[in-house]
């Protein structure tokens, strides 16, 4: 982060504060690195994160441990640890921060990026994904994001995709002749890709082949339905989309992802959904939860360019003589301690390069030093001078 991208990254920060501090979720942070075996056994072992981009050491004393991908698998690793099962559920959590996958960089994409995002452990209502929802779409609207779209989906339970599956698999089977070679090689291994498949004949078969979201069984469908409804009643708009897929392993029922449409091949903003089995994965009880992530730079990205961004300072302190050195810093310490921005010469430049200087910095008045602490107040708008006295000076420009 480079310093003119600060404010920006801030309006992210105030905006979970405001807006998820304000739905009464309290913040989380969890450390860096987590024991590998966290995000082997929830992020899934056959996913691209954990098959090949996690950054995994060994502690030296025989740990394997690995800098975090993603946030959902710590955050309910310390909601355990911690006896959060105990307190009034949901809990209600959120989170910025950054993570770590090791993959190709290019534009939206990077080995270190962050996230803010936002968990609620404990509920399984509809209600609850219907919330981070639209927490999430209001996060992206205040920091200004561009051109959203809302995919939603739901995957049912593990039992109901297992079958559904199965039936694709035979369904692929049913008509390999007219699949590519690709997809046809990979039928067994992940026979979702084929609605991915680009080529004609592919897509044609496509066009016809069950889909999981007619699969769903009445309870999961019955979910689904009440969330779509929740959405409707707050005018979010969103697309059904049953070929959703996103690299975790952990999810079950609602599955969302907002994309912009101004980010080229990166385009997932942010996305989350329900993950009711993730807590009893590792050592809890059953206990059903939801949540989202989005990526801090692909907001920002989506937001457009910044703004010139100019942080005007009050007062510059330069020095006519190079023995006022010494008053200059005292005042320019006391004018921030009364609540100005103000700045001293530090580069021991000559009177007109220091004038130079303030007004480039945007300084409104800037105070020249001189001998036995004469000062001479010039107001950098409008060109005026004045003379004050030293312990006058705060007090003229306040
Ligand atoms: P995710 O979709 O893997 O979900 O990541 C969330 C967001 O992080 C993405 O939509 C994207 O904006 C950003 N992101 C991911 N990888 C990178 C990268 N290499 N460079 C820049 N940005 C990136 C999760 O991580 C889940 N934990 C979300 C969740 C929370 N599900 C339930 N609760």
């Amino acid at each position: 982060m480079l310093p003119e991208d600060a404010a920006r990254r801030e309006l992210v920060e105030r905006a979970g504060r405001t807006i998820l501090g304000g739905a009464g979720y309290r913040r989380i942070e969890t450390p860096a690195f987590e024991a590998t075996e966290l995000f082997v056994r929830t992020v899934g072992e056959a996913t691209d994160i954990v098959r090949k981009e996690m950054y995994t050491f060994d502690d030296g004393g025989g740990r394997s441990l690995t800098l975090r991908p993603e946030g959902t698998a710590p955050v309910c690793r310390a909601y355990l640890e911690h006896g959060m099962h105990k307190l009034p559920q949901p809990v209600k959590l959120w989170y910025l921060g950054s993570f770590f996958r090791a993959e190709a960089p290019q534009r939206g994409r990077y080995r270190q990026f962050w996230q803010i995002g936002a968990e609620a452990i404990g509920s399984g209502t509809p209600e609850t994904d219907a919330e981070l929802i639209v927490l999430l779409a209001e996060l992206l609207e205040e920091v200004g994001a561009h051109q959203l779209k809302l995919r939603l989906s739901s995957l049912g339970s593990p039992q109901t995709r297992a079958e559904y599956r199965e039936e694709l698999k035979s369904y692929l089977r049913a008509n390999e002749e007219r699949l590519s070679g690709d997809v046809r090689e990979r039928i067994e291994l992940n026979p979702l890709r084929a609605f991915d498949a680009s080529d004609p004949g592919t897509r044609e078969v496509m066009r016809e082949a069950p889909v999981l979201l007619d699969r769903l069984d009445e309870s999961d469908a019955g979910h689904f339905t009440r969330v779509r409804e929740l959405l409707d009643d707050v005018g979010i708009s969103y697309e059904i989309d049953p070929t959703l897929v996103r690299g975790l392993d952990y999810y079950n029922r609602t599955l969302f992802e907002f994309e912009s449409g101004s980010l080229g091949a990166q385009s997932g903003v942010g996305g989350g959904g329900r993950y009711d089995g993730l807590i009893e994965q590792i050592g809890g009880s059953p206990t059903p939860a939801v949540g989202f992530a989005a990526g801090v730079e692909r907001m920002l990205m989506a937001a457009g360019e910044p703004e010139a961004e100019t942080q005007p300072i009050d007062l510059f302190v330069a020095v006519a003589i190079q023995e006022a050195s010494r008053e200059a810093w005292k005042l320019s310490r006391e004018a921030r301690r009364a609540g100005l921005r103000a700045q001293s010469e530090l580069a021991g430049r000559s009177l007109k390069s220091q004038l130079r200087h303030a007004d480039r910095v945007g300084a409104r008045y800037t105070a020249i030093i001189g001998d036995e602490g004469e000062v001479t107040l010039r107001n950098m708008s409008t060109g005026e001078q004045r003379d004050v006295a030293l312990s006058e000076v705060i007090g003229a420009i306040t």
